[in-house]
């Protein structure tokens, strides 16, 4: 029996937002939702910037010109990934040309790869999305450092759909290796006092104290989910990155909960959706979605990612969301 349809512990839970009340998927509904197992990787400091750079000239190349995708290089048909994540995580791999440190300070016995089951279903209102993944449930079972999963979601910026929350990354970023001081931050009037760089999308804006470009509401506006793990309790939070990121609430729609030694994550995009700040996708469309996990104390950007995942609404795709009738 595959992993991901053990049983959990019933996760039925109603939040009520905004006036309204949501209703997770049961867990029969789940079991009849589309499925895929998606691998993450850990990346190190491998940036936007990186991927277009000399360090990666071959992939470069092809990133510039907006053609081929990562998984067209680093992944084969059957899903396999074809990255040196272990070499990365345990920080013996260096850059081509640079020599300069995929991870400049590993952490003990981190692994490259981890494995995610995503499942998709939607019903008339809201799209919901669940992440599984084992775990030792570390951020569950205390209080200090959450376990977390993410996820962005873009429908219509192209680049997203090809290279994910990688055009959100960049080495000036809070802990990458070319992130100014916070002094520097702090003293930058576009920061108003804080003093940390965050997740930015290239075409937003070119470096952390460069000009915004466009309009922050148009089509370049990644929505931004997260279920956070703490203490015996899961948190959901709602953002946005375009030229930051920037959290719009905390307990959105959205749950989660550890058992039997595994995280179960459930995000609910809302369909046709008005808020200004979300990603508007309806019955038919394939909306691709970047996934990353914190897992076991890891924080800022030492996390896993995945390449784009595309969901189809009832319409074919890598992970086709099946309507509940209900
Ligand atoms: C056209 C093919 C191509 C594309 C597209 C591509 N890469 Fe690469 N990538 C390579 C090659 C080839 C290397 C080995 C280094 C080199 O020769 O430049 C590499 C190396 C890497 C490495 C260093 C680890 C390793 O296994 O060597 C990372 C990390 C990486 N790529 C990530 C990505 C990501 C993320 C994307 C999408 C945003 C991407 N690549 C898109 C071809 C590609």
């Amino acid at each position: 029996m595959r992993a991901g349809s053990r049983l959990l512990l019933p996760l039925l839970f109603t939040v009520f937002f905004a006036g309204q009340a949501w209703a997770a998927p049961s867990d029969a509904d789940w079991s009849k939702a589309g499925h895929r197992d998606v691998t993450l990787f850990y990346p190190g400091v491998a940036s936007w910037e990186f991927l277009n750079g000399d360090d990666h000239r071959l992939g470069g190349r092809e990133i510039k010109k907006g053609k081929k995708d990562c998984r067209h290089c680093h992944m084969s048909k059957d899903g396999e990934l074809d990255l040196k994540a272990a070499e990365i995580a345990a920080g013996s791999m260096r850059m081509k040309r640079s020599h300069n440190p995929f991870e400049p300070e590993p952490v003990a016995g981190k692994k490259g790869l981890m494995k995610a089951g995503v499942k998709a279903a939607y019903d008339s209102e809201n799209l919901y999305v669940r992440v599984e993944w084992e775990s030792k449930g570390s951020g569950w079972r205390s209080r200090g450092t959450p376990d977390r999963v993410s996820i962005q979601m873009n429908g219509a910026e192209p680049y997203f759909a090809k290279y994910g929350c990688f055009i959100t990354c960049h080495n000036d970023a809070n802990t990458m290796p070319g992130s100014p001081s916070r002094r520097e931050v702090a003293a930058n009037p576009a920061y108003n006092g804080r003093d940390d760089v965050r997740l930015y999308a290239f075409y937003a804006k070119g470096s952390w104290d460069g000009p915004r470009h466009g309009d922050r509401l148009k089509n370049g506006l990644i929505d931004l989910k997260s279920v956070e793990f703490e203490g015996g309790k899961a948190t959901s939070r709602d953002g946005w990155v375009f030229d930051d990121r920037a959290w719009e609430e905390k307990d959105s729609p959205g749950g989660g909960a550890f058992s039997n030694g595994r995280y179960s994550a459930v995000f609910s995009f809302r369909l046709k959706s008005a808020d200004k700040f979300d990603v508007n996708v309806s019955e038919g469309e394939v909306v691709p979605i970047a996934i990353s996990i914190h897992d076991e104390g890891a924080e800022k950007r030492k996390h896993f990612v995945s390449f784009p995942v595309a969901i189809g609404i009832g319409a074919a795709a890598e992970v086709r969301a099946v309507k509940l009738s209900r």
